[in-house]
């Protein structure tokens, strides 16, 4: 009976799955989630335990001088600034204020799932763009370009989640520009962009003011390596964000979080700045490892590797298997569809940790090769 009840869109919805799940297992080193391979800054807990004496007053629904320091980060007016619980809240939050059912919006594959959920929420119609598999499942920019007519909103994730490909800051205006002339939004993902020595090259935050069909999202989370407190944010023009705000949920970030996103903003840069050296030093030494195990592998634009499993035999589940016997965790790729069965997707991390991490693969090939997995 409960089931006529509920929206259409709604009833075949399954939740999207995701790496990082520790949860289950004991002593467990977790590959599956990309975050600052330093960890925490050392301060956080002082931070966190400064903002916890001032709890007893509801939290500032208007997140103000988290908004005022992002937006003296990133050179832009604290106007230009939403904040969420996560980046994930806003991926939501996008289509409740923008997609209308069956609002065609374009969102390339594979890609980041929680797009898809959010829109699928709005009773949106889907249209998948697969990225092709030929080229590394690089975006052909001029071809998503191309399918703009009647769309509502299109999608992209820079550098992309799994396939860990980036596109070129022209490209990406020229795509932004093409989608304003076509009425058509962008939704543009840059939280895996902030790890990145080319995050300064290739944002488009810049952009914002001027680019009225331009919303942004970044996270603490990768940067701060911080995904159990839940600070994210989105970057547009005015116009946009006044409308987002209008549709966010009240006091969406608590106290702590605001005051504890405030102090890393003020005061960390230089735990990331420190991270980004660190990953572009390792992410050579790092694939020449993983090669020796598993063959070529397209060298990663960000800080993980999307691997294909080549000769190996086995599925993107069964080779999670194989490694969780050697307490490692990696993503399973079967959710972002069947043409990413064969692949795999891990992080880089510090040089010792990374070392661990070679040594379990050798086992896990090793075992894979004689049949033992
Ligand atoms: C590409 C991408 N975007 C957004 C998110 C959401 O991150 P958060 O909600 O922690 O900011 C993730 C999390 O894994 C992600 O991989």
């Amino acid at each position: 009976m409960i089931e006529q009840k509920v929206r259409p869109e709604v009833r075949p919805m399954a939740r999207p799955r995701h790496g990082g799940d520790v949860w289950h297992y004991d002593g467990i080193k977790d590959y599956s989630s990309n975050v600052n391979p330093l960890g925490a800054p050392p301060r956080l807990e002082e931070y966190i335990m400064e903002a916890a004496r001032d709890l007893h007053n509801y939290p500032d629904d208007t997140s103000s001088q988290l908004r005022e320091a992002i937006a003296r980060r990133y050179d832009v007016g604290a106007e230009n600034v939403i904040v969420g619980a996560g980046s994930a809240e806003l991926i939501r939050l996008f289509p409740e204020v923008f997609v209308s059912p069956r609002d065609r919006v374009i969102i390339p594959c594979p890609t980041f799932s929680e797009y898809s959920f959010a829109c699928q929420l709005m009773g949106a119609r889907i249209i998948e763009y697969p990225l092709p598999f030929d080229n590394d499942f690089s975006l052909d920019v001029a071809e998503l370009m191309a399918r703009l007519d009647g769309v509502k909103a299109v999608y992209v994730c820079n550098p992309n989640n799994p396939t860990s490909r980036m596109v070129g800051r022209r490209d990406l205006l020229d795509l932004v520009q093409e989608a304003e002339r076509k009425g058509t939004l962008v939704f543009l993902d840059e939280t895996l962009l902030e790890l990145s020595s080319r995050s300064d090259e290739l944002s488009l935050v810049p952009e914002v003011e001027g680019q009225d069909n331009l919303f942004i999202i970044r996270s603490f989370t990768k940067a701060f390596a911080m995904p159990g407190i839940r600070v994210g944010y989105g970057l547009g023009s005015r116009e946009m964000i006044r409308f987002l705000e209008a549709g966010r949920l009240t006091w969406n970030l608590g106290t702590i979080e605001q005051r504890v996103a405030t102090r890393l903003m003020e005061n960390e840069q230089e735990h990331v700045a420190r991270a980004v050296r660190l990953l572009e030093k390792e992410k050579g030494r790092m694939q020449v490892g993983v090669e020796k195990h598993l063959g070529p592998v397209p060298s990663p634009h960000s800080y993980f590797f999307f691997a294909p499993l080549g000769d190996l035999g086995v599925s993107s589940s069964q080779f999670r298997t194989a490694m969780l016997r050697h307490d490692v965790l990696v993503r399973d790729c079967s959710s972002f569809g069947e043409r990413c069965e064969g692949y795999s997707r891990f992080c880089v991390k510090t040089p010792e940790k990374d070392d661990e991490f070679l040594v379990a693969l050798g086992l896990a090939v090793e075992e894979i090769r004689e049949g033992r997995h």
